[in-house]
């Protein structure tokens, strides 16, 4: 029998589960969609039950093996005593906490925060989703005994172990970033007891990690060089840094790679393939089928733009209030034009997280895309047009459970390290360029795109 590695990855829409060979063919898939819940505007949760559920009906079908873990990063759960699941899951688009993170900021001091771990306090993160419970569920937070992310509460369910990889607990704010350690200082200014937490481990000590980090290994960025361009739910856009560097004003955020003793840099927005969902459910068909009406209409649909912002917005905005919007639609706009508005819209909030990077000193000059969205042709010519830069396919577009399988097998011994499992299963299998004659209407499809945001924030 071929031996296995298997990875998973615990994201928002489902579990995705891949077995791959030491060489990094693919041998199985499997995936097991699950719900979001939105009970108030701005809220997002999950119940981690649907999780492991997902997870053993993913891996009753793979073969066995070594198991890697990612997961949709910054979740809250919380556990009793007991390890009981005390309330739904608190996910990274959930935007309650703006009051939180104001009272983070000023207790700590935002330089002194951005000191500490290498980020500012945002909606989505986890520790101000714990203040939030403080305040609002104080039945809840008194009995919480432990705190996990997403994938590890699968890895709990699965091999009784509490644990967490630096990468992960990087977008906790909990964590001091540089030193890849839990910040004592930040633990003792929340007043949150350290005992909640698990140990941490480097990625590949423990085999897991944050799906972007995962996912990077996974299209192959282990070190400095191309991008990894994720188009999941959430839309990312990543570097390795040569060495530890936060940016003083937290534009970006500052995180832990799955490469021990690595950093990377990200800016991330909340709603990219996520956004096409959304459509799909307003207005009917399937993604596919609105890429492929989408197709019949040229750059910039005739004026169609539209704003992702359907969950707010972080990266660049930082803002739990900002809206989406379509604008500029005449009546001649059918739903081809919008599919096509938002593949553009989602491809213009991706250049202002490049923009961003180039800021603080990034000149790539390619990028590897992974997620859902990747797997449409169009919508990675359009995003690389916008980004203008070509972008890569690798064999696998799954990157975060792949990664998380590269993760299983150095972790299993299979591998030295991660550059041996990059080097050994990763492989480019397609280039996708900009396109020239699209490029004019996007330069200026991105200067509507800019200033549409802040025309249109004092109506939302
Ligand atoms: C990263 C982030 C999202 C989720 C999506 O900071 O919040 O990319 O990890 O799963």
């Amino acid at each position: 029998m071929t031996e296995s590695l298997v990875g998973i990855d615990v994201g928002t829409s489902g579990v995705k589960g891949v077995a791959i060979s030491p060489r990094g063919e693919v041998l199985a898939t499997a995936e097991e969609a699950y719900p979001l819940s939105t009970p108030q505007p701005g809220w997002s949760e999950q119940d981690p039950e649907h999780w492991w559920r997902a997870a053993q009906a993913c891996l009753a079908r793979l073969p066995d093996g070594p198991i890697g873990y990612s997961g949709q990063m910054h979740g809250l759960v919380t556990l009793d005593a007991e390890e009981r699941v005390l309330r739904p899951a608190i996910l990274w688009n959930d935007q309650r906490t703006a009051a939180e993170c104001a009272e983070i900021e000023e207790r700590i001091g935002l330089a002194r925060l951005v000191e500490l771990t290498g980020n500012r306090a945002l909606t989505g993160f986890t520790a101000p989703k714990l203040l939030w419970l403080r305040k609002h569920e104080p039945d809840v937070y008194a009995r919480i005994a432990h705190i996990l992310l997403p994938k590890d509460y699968v890895r709990l369910r699965l091999e009784g172990e509490h644990a967490i990889d630096a990468a992960d607990a990087s977008g906790t704010l909990l964590f001091d970033v540089a030193r890849r350690r839990w910040s004592d200082e930040v633990l003792d200014a929340l007043e949150l007891p350290r005992a909640w937490l698990p140990p941490v481990s480097e990625s590949t000590e423990i085999a897991g990690a944050g799906d972007q980090a995962a996912g990077a290994l996974g299209v192959g960025i282990d070190a400095p060089g191309p991008l990894s361009v994720a188009l999941g739910t959430s839309g990312v856009v990543f570097g390795v840094l040569p060495a530890y560097r936060a940016d003083p004003e937290a534009r970006l955020h500052t995180f832990c790679h799955a490469v021990p003793g690595t950093w990377h840099a990200m800016g991330v927005m909340l709603s990219a393939a996520g956004s096409l969902r959304w459509l799909r459910d307003v207005v009917g068909g399937e993604e596919h089928t609105l890429v492929d009406e989408a197709e019949a209409w040229p750059a910039g649909a005739e004026g169609a733009l539209f704003l992702p912002y359907l969950t707010g917005e972080r990266t660049p905005h930082a803002d739990p209030g900002a809206r989406a919007a379509f604008i500029g639609l005449t009546i001649r706009n059918d739903r081809g034009a919008l599919a096509r508005a938002v593949l553009e819209g989602v491809a213009y909030g991706l250049r202002d997280s490049l923009l961003l990077l180039r800021e603080l000193g990034f000149a790539p000059t390619t990028g590897r895309v992974s997620g859902g969205g990747a797997r449409s042709r169009l919508w990675t010519e359009i995003v690389a047009t916008v980004l203008g830069i070509p972008l890569e396919r690798t064999a696998v577009d799954e990157g975060a459970a792949f990664g998380a399988a590269l993760l299983a097998g150095v972790r299993s011994g299979r591998f030295a390290n991660a550059h041996e499992a990059v080097a050994e299963c990763v492989r480019v299998t397609r280039r996708v360029e900009p396109n020239p004659t699209w490029t004019p209407v996007y330069e200026e499809g991105y200067e509507r795109f800019r200033a549409a945001y802040p025309a249109l924030r004092p109506l939302t």
